[in-house]
């Protein structure tokens, strides 16, 4: 098989770690695909901007068309955030029989079946593990390793940002605007950090999970939010005198008939397990009828772990191109609908 041409959408903190974890991890790339993975062309917004990953200069670009109707670009990966121009490239580089792996749950929550559907048309893999809590492979866990199941809840924390901000006030007595300042420079929080203290970036994740976790669709508008942007460290205070921990938790009910999706502050008992989930990381509980309750557990934010969801993706993507099945497999995680099978 010839080497594998990709696209980047992005070089900010999550392009970043992709660009390292395909230099670094050739040699595993390799034996995993059986060919070479190559970063072709990357767009970014500024060309002039000093960045702190070496790349050559020639790969990047200011224009999306280089990448999105570049015929040798086999895998475009979209790591730049935004929704509606985004959703324009995305569909484009699907209409030039692009696969995409993208991190955005802004975009996936919004438009994921639309997309999904447009891919499975053309024959095209659409993934997105790293739109959801980083680095745990939660998606596919979900719609693969639980494929049997009948899952009934699903609870965790799925922000890292927010989990960092009450981590560290909690823990380090620090102020809220310090630590939020903090969460930015490491590169966990989105664009407009709004969308974390807010409680929106967790909501978007709790539908993209709950859509997959219940095979139903369920809207942004129907999950009910609330950030914590009201928490005051007075209120960390004495949740830890009373031998409590306040964490942002997101929750997905199904009793058999109706959905309840929720994101708000809770106060949880110090000897729960989501109590000592601290700083960046996540924790998403699943319950299934059957296996009963499962965790899991990992880093939800940040350049390397995100990296290591979206060129895991990537992976996936290849070893399909190698067996012509893109588009059709069970492993692609589907938005509530089976669309094109292998039998088709
Ligand atoms: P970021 O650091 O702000 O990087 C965004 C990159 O996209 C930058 O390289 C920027 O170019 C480029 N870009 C943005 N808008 C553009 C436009 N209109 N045209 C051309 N280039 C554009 O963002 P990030 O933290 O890497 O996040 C990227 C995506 O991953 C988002 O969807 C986010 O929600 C998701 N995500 C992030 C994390 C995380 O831990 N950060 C984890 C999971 C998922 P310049 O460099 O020239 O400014
Ligand atoms: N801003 C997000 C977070 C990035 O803090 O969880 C990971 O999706």
């Amino acid at each position: 098989m010839k080497g594998i041409s990709v696209g980047l959408l992005g070089l900010g903190t999550v392009g970043s770690g992709v660009v390292r974890i395909i230099d670094n991890h050739q040699d595993t790339l390799m034996h995993q695909v059986g060919c070479p993975i190559m970063v072709k062309k990357v767009l970014v917004q500024d060309l002039s901007k000093v960045r702190d990953i070496k790349i050559d200069s020639s790969l990047l670009t200011t224009s999306a068309a280089e990448i999105i109707s570049d015929p040798e670009i086999d895998v475009v990966i979209e790591v730049m955030g935004g929704v509606e121009s985004t959703k324009g490239y995305v569909l484009e580089a699907i209409r030039n029989k692009k696969h995409i792996v993208t991190a955005n749950k802004d975009l996936m929550a919004l438009y994921g079946s639309e997309l999904l559907t447009a891919a499975s048309e053309n024959g095209c893999d659409l993934f997105y593990e790293a739109s959801v809590a980083g680095g745990i492979p939660i998606l596919r866990g979900l719609v693969d390793g639980l494929a049997s199941d009948r899952i009934t809840k699903l609870m965790g924390i799925v922000n890292g940002t927010t989990n960092f901000i009450l981590t560290k006030m909690d823990q380090e007595g620090l102020a809220y605007e310090k630590v939020l300042k903090m969460a930015q420079d490491l590169g966990f929080a989105e664009a407009n950090p709004a969308a974390d203290v807010e409680g929106l970036d967790a909501a978007r994740k709790m539908a993209i999970l709950s859509t997959l976790g219940f095979s139903m669709k369920i809207d942004l508008e129907d999950v009910k939010v609330q950030g914590i942007t009201g928490i005051t460290e007075e209120d960390l205070h004495y949740a830890k005198q009373l031998g409590y921990k306040m964490k942002l938790l997101g929750t997905a009910q199904h009793d058999g008939e109706k959905v309840e999706v929720s994101v708000q502050p809770t106060l949880l008992p110090e000897t729960h397990p989501l109590a000592s989930v601290h700083n960046e990381y996540n924790a998403v509980y699943v319950y299934g009828e059957a296996v009963g309750e499962t965790m899991f557990y990992g880093p939800g934010a940040g350049s390397l772990p995100t990296a290591t969801a979206i060129v895991s993706d990537l992976v996936g993507v290849v070893k399909n191109m190698r067996l012509g099945v893109n588009g059709r497999t069970a492993i692609t995680p589907q938005f509530g609908k089976n669309l094109k099978g292998p039998e088709e």
